[in-house]
């Protein structure tokens, strides 16, 4: 019988844990100037002690699927010395969702690096493949009933924010470290993927890509066609090329180029995991250091300054399958609403744009809904609520937002 459709509801675990402390993103957290209003995560949505709460929100919602991700820098706090009660909690999570007839799909890396790793170079760390990898391992033999395994969370935005614009750790702009940052994200995946299928061969395995939809801003411009198509090469598919060639490929103006064999990626992946949120306009700005403008469309605007664009949905999730005819997993899609009016109509416009492409036959196996809480979002602070829930942080009550009840319809077969 063919598996159910997953109707889920994402997190990851910095974002809505609270007391993440041995992290590299904590750290940065400390530094003037680095996150919107001066916020912390601090004690975020206090998701680690409300576990059974959250599960049971999960439950109203009629979700049979929860993508979470396991903090590294939690259970393995100091370099190669695993913290047995960590571990206990992930474990005692996946029992709970599987005891409440949630899938869980669990992320290994998400943003968040172990300050002892951090420390000396992170992603750049000549064995980071290896401790990642290890990491993986583990994972999978403490997890074992987790089938539904990312290994890495939008490399292309952690690339571009961590090593290009500087405002994610480790905060450089610097395109030799972003290329070799990318580099070592599909190496570290590609080890990662090595380890868990060794202990569980029957794992799914994906990445999990920011697909943006990228239009040229005048379509009647070459130049802008040119780099609007260069920018799309770069962002949304060099990752899953190289895993499609065993090769790595990168080749931008303005980066340098590589050209690599990396043979162990090959079948590293059995789905492909997408993560939508907008389309950018792009444009040839030969004034401007990059010398490529991305700007936000027209249309209605989130919390973020996102265009709410559901045609984009539609045509990122079309040109993945045409590319690499794998099955998609919607491994975010939402917005940032703190009227709350914006959320039910874009989860409305949204379903239907992946409707719409399903129906054009691309295999979409599943949905999951950034967010299931309002939570920490990176250097943007509290102030944008991703959450079907909302959070009231000075007494992490949850009240169900206007959404609630459509997510509901669609993950219960009512709409
Ligand atoms: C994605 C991230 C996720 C969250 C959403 C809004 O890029 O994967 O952690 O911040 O954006």
């Amino acid at each position: 019988m063919a598996d159910p459709f997953l109707w889920g509801t994402a997190t990851a675990a910095h974002q809505v844990e609270g007391g993440n402390i041995h992290n590299d993103w904590w750290r940065f957290e400390q530094e003037p100037g680095r996150i919107a209003g001066g916020d912390r995560s601090g004690a975020a949505a206090d998701h680690w002690n409300r576990v059974a709460h959250d599960v049971g929100l999960m439950t109203a919602l009629g979700a049979n699927a929860y993508r979470f991700s396991v903090e590294w820098s939690r259970v393995e706090p100091t370099e190669g010395r695993w913290d047995d009660a960590a571990w206990d909690h992930y474990v005692d999570e996946v029992a709970q969702l599987r005891a409440a007839g949630v899938v869980p799909m669990a992320t290994l890396l998400h943003f968040t690096l172990p300050a002892w790793l951090a420390d000396r170079g992170g992603l750049l760390a000549t064995d980071f493949p290896d401790v990642f990898a290890r990491f993986a391992a583990e994972a999978a033999t403490r997890l074992s009933d987790v089938r539904w395994w990312v290994t890495i969370n939008e490399p292309n935005v952690v690339m571009v924010l961590g090593y290009v614009e500087g405002v994610f750790p480790p905060a450089v702009r610097d395109p030799r470290l972003a290329v070799r940052a990318a580099v070592a994200q599909l190496r570290g995946h590609g080890a990662a993927s090595v380890a868990v299928r060794r202990v569980l061969p029957d794992a799914r395995i994906g990445l999990a890509h920011h697909l943006a939809d990228l239009q040229p801003k005048n379509p009647a411009n070459p130049v802008d066609r040119l780099v609007t198509g260069q920018s799309a090469q770069l962002f949304n598919w060099a990752f899953q090329d190289a895993v499609t060639h065993g090769r790595i490929r990168l080749r931008t103006a303005g980066f340098p180029s590589v050209d690599v064999e990396a043979p162990e990626l090959l079948g590293s992946t059995d789905f492909f995991g997408l993560n939508y949120y907008n389309r950018y306009l792009i444009s040839f700005a030969p004034r401007t250091p990059a010398k490529v403008a991305w700007e936000y469309g027209d249309g209605p605007k989130t919390d973020m300054g996102y265009e709410v664009y559901p045609a984009g949905f539609e045509r990122v999730l079309r040109a993945a399958w045409e590319r690499y005819r794998l099955p998609v997993v919607v491994t975010e899609n939402g917005v940032a609403d703190d009227s709350e009016w914006v959320r039910p109509a874009a989860l409305k416009w949204h379903v239907e744009a992946m409707r719409a492409a399903m129906a054009a036959g691309v295999p979409v196996l599943g949905y999951f809904y950034w967010s299931l809480l309002d939570n920490f979002e990176w250097a943007e602070g509290y102030a944008k609520r991703f959450g079907l829930y909302r959070v009231d942080y000075a007494t992490q009550e949850r009240h169900p937002t206007a959404a609630c009840e459509l997510f509901r319809a669609y993950a219960t077969g009512q709409a």
